[in-house]
């Protein structure tokens, strides 16, 4: 039996949902019913119950965006860090492996590899000659891997508030007993929804362009499920549908299948968005896929997760 954190949350009902379609019996933990932050109350209950696996898909993130939780800072550095470490230290004393939703949201930027051949980590997507090599020679830009320390954190900042204590949480997990941490970023589908990527990008009054790795939600719960199923190694994985985009494909892609003839109006600088729609910085990042694709899970390329969200897309009203 599986125990389920957060299963009231965006990420955590898509887990609910895949766990009843494979069949696998689990239990749904809300705080309303039980306070799973509580270390001893964890504890008896793993060592009591003994489940085979537990799976982490509570958290604190701001809502409408990012910015709530520079206003929330005890909130948020509870749900995001004290929180798993907790669980860590619960389901190594009662030996029980887990996976955590932790999130890519701990970088910026993307590695650009250089004519001669070596990396450097460009931390600005938006600079005009990095735009260009986005644009004409994609293949020079590489993600994150998982063995690259976050640089959107508090350790090498600037930050937000909640990519902080991400990258804190991460840490606090680290070396302790046996777990997954998943990395989720801008997580779409094609259910029209507030936390839906994809809908938000359509309700913004402008929208801020940059470049992504993003994750199609059912493709990610899949294939954190996956992880576990073939017992791969435990640790740290990027998943995110390989690739990247820009967020004007998003919108091309947008105005293409769904809404044909609507104009979207982009913030003409970041200076701009910085200075008049944002409180927080913004991640914005690529994330390289190759660790969890050699593991051998099989997920799709972001262009056909992106398009097979947007043509079997279902608006929230239908
Ligand atoms: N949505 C995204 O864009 C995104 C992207 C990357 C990573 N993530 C990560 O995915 C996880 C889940 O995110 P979500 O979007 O599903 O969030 P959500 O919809 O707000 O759900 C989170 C759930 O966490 C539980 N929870 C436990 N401690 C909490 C606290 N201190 N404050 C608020 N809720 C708390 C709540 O469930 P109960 O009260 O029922 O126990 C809540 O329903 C988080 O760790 C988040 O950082 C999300």
């Amino acid at each position: 039996m599986v125990l389920l954190l957060g299963h009231t949350g965006y990420v955590g009902s898509e887990f609910a949902r895949e766990l009843s379609r494979r069949s696998i019996p689990f239990e749904e933990l809300s705080r309303q019913r039980f306070d799973y932050s509580d270390f001893e109350s964890l504890y008896r209950r793993l060592r009591e119950q003994r489940p085979t696996f537990l799976i982490n898909a509570a958290g604190y993130t701001g809502k409408p965006n990012v910015d709530a939780c520079e206003g929330a800072q005890a909130d948020t550095l509870a749900g995001n860090t004290l929180l798993p470490q907790t669980i860590a230290h619960a389901c190594a004393a009662a030996e029980v492996p887990w996976g955590h939703v932790s999130s890519g949201c701990i970088y910026t930027g993307a590695r650009i590899r250089e004519p001669d051949g070596s990396l450097h980590v460009e931390p600005d997507l938006t600079r005009a000659e990095v735009r260009r090599i986005v644009e004409s020679e994609p293949d020079r830009v590489e993600g994150f891997r998982e063995t690259d320390e976050p640089n959107f954190s508090f350790r090498r900042g600037p930050c937000s508030f909640y990519s902080g204590t991400k990258a804190l949480g991460e840490e606090a997990i680290a070396g302790l007993g046996r777990s997954y941490l998943w990395r989720l970023r801008i997580p779409f589908d094609e259910r029209d929804n507030p936390r839906n990527y994809l809908s938000k990008v359509q309700r913004y009054a402008k929208v801020y362009d940059n470049v992504n790795s993003i994750s199609h939600l059912g493709d990610y719960v899949r294939a954190c499920l996956d992880l576990w199923d073939i017992r791969a190694p435990f640790g740290i994985y990027n998943v995110t549908n390989p690739g990247f985009v820009t967020t004007r494909q998003v919108i091309e892609a947008i105005e293409r299948e769904l809404l044909p003839g609507r104009v979207f109006d982009f913030w003409s600088s970041d200076l701009e968005f910085y200075r008049l729609a944002a409180r927080a910085p913004r991640s914005n990042c690529v994330l390289d896929t190759n660790k969890i694709l050699s593991a051998g899970v099989v997920i799709r390329g972001v262009e056909d997760a992106l398009m097979d969200a947007l043509r079997h897309w279902k608006p929230e009203r239908a």
